[in-house]
């Protein structure tokens, strides 16, 4: 892939990743990408996954053409970018490690390999220049983890914007960009909105041309289109107007209850309602729909005095990802003593700036005529918020 004749891109795509971060199920796997900057003096901008090693070793060595590394920068101490550190430290002990305080703190827990004197230790705003290439870096803490930052390079208005505006999926994937770059957000960037705003804003002071992140396809073209979907993800913005009805059921009684309602709503004229069954469908894709739409309803069988599992274990992923600032309603069932509500309920206390509906559902077992009234209350409930 060819980015400019001095910024070569040399990373991987992995296509045998079962689960990245062992969590997320990734179809069509995973690109750890890693950078060259052939100047004067060479930066190799992050490595890649162990996983990868082999590959990227060799993509490495081709680009550099016989020469050795000079500069290593490490914008992201997480396996997934550090991972053949200590391989790069070995094959060029000449290179010189880039990163601030934390990444050296965080490197000495990962690695036993000795670096005293050979650490370069960079704050806000400070430069390094390559030749004719200069990098700035900033500090962007918890845009993923603590010791996250991001390097400008100011000659070729390019930006080395670590975990932000990634996604999953390999580069050779042909797929939209917002689709899986936002259920990556959410579930891995998501919790830390407020970080990302504070990006964005050091991003608005600068001239940026090309994004390259360390996971997905760079960016260069049209890029107002990116930034302004970060503004809304990271704002807590919904990005769609729409009603997102997550289920949990056990026998399908709830389920059906739960498609009943949607088709309430569609005929309220709400134009954009979908559907998921908690049991079946990826719970980070649910996460991802629970913050792009602006209203939720969550329908969930009884189980053992609370909330069926998958809806428990749903609601809890959108709390530690700190759902927010979203209108919800309830519908649950039980056969003897209904309780999915209030464990719900809950959840959605804990959380800020959640409206709940007073139009809570309750049914027995199954849907039954004299439900009707009360679903109907719900979908125009819902409708009206
Ligand atoms: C393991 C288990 C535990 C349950 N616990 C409760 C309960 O505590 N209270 C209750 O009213 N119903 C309880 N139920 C019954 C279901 O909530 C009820 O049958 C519901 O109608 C099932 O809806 P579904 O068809 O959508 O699964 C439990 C069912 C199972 C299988
Ligand atoms: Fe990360
Ligand atoms: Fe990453």
């Amino acid at each position: 892939m060819y980015i400019s004749d001095a910024i070569k891109y040399v990373g991987v795509d992995d296509k045998t990743i079962d689960l990245f971060e062992s969590q997320y199920v990734v179809e069509n796997g995973m690109a750890y990408n890693s950078y060259l900057i052939l100047d004067e003096k060479v930066a190799l901008m992050d490595t890649v996954d162990r996983r990868g090693l082999e590959e990227w070793s060799k993509n490495v060595e081709r680009e550099l053409g016989g020469r050795s590394v000079d500069y290593i920068v490490v914008d992201h101490m997480e396996p997934d970018h550090a991972g053949s550190l200590s391989y790069a430290l070995e094959r060029y002990p000449e290179a010189v490690v880039v990163g601030n305080a934390k990444t050296f703190t965080y490197f000495e827990q990962f690695f036993a390999d000795d670096i005293s004197g050979r650490k370069l230790e960079v704050k806000e705003g400070d430069t390094l220049s390559l030749g004719s290439h200069q990098l700035t870096f900033y500090m962007a803490p918890m845009v993923h983890w603590p010791e996250v930052m991001v390097s400008y390079e100011s000659t070729e208005k390019t930006l080395f914007s670590a975990d932000a505006f990634g996604k999953f999926g390999t580069l050779d994937t042909d797929e939209d960009w917002a689709c899986e770059a936002r259920r990556y957000y959410f579930n891995i960037v998501g919790k830390y909105g407020a970080s990302v705003q504070t990006l964005l804003k050091k991003a608005e002071t600068l001239e940026i041309e090309k994004i390259l992140p360390l996971h997905g396809p760079i960016l260069t073209e049209n890029l107002g289109y990116y930034l302004d979907l970060y503004q809304t993800w990271s704002a807590y913005r919904p990005e769609n107007k729409g009603v997102f009805i997550a289920c949990a059921s056990i026998h399908g009684n709830t389920l059906e209850a739960a498609e009943k309602l949607a088709e309430k709503i569609r005929a309220l004229g709400e134009e954009k309602v979908v559907v998921s069954d908690l049991s079946r469908e990826d719970i980070a894709e649910c996460v991802e729909d629970a913050f792009r739409y602006d209203r939720m309803i969550l329908c969930s069988a009884t189980y053992d005095g609370g909330a069926f599992v998958p809806m428990e274990d749903f609601l809890h992923h959108l709390q530690i990802k700190t759902y927010r600032e979203r209108t919800v309603g309830i519908l649950e069932n039980g056969t003897w003593a209904p309780a999915a509500a209030r464990s719900i309920r809950g959840y959605l206390d804990s959380m800020k700036d959640i409206r709940v509906l007073d139009e809570t559902v309750t049914i027995r077992s199954r849907l039954h005529e004299e439900d009707e009234e009360a679903l109907d209350r719900l979908a125009e409930a819902i409708v009206r918020a």
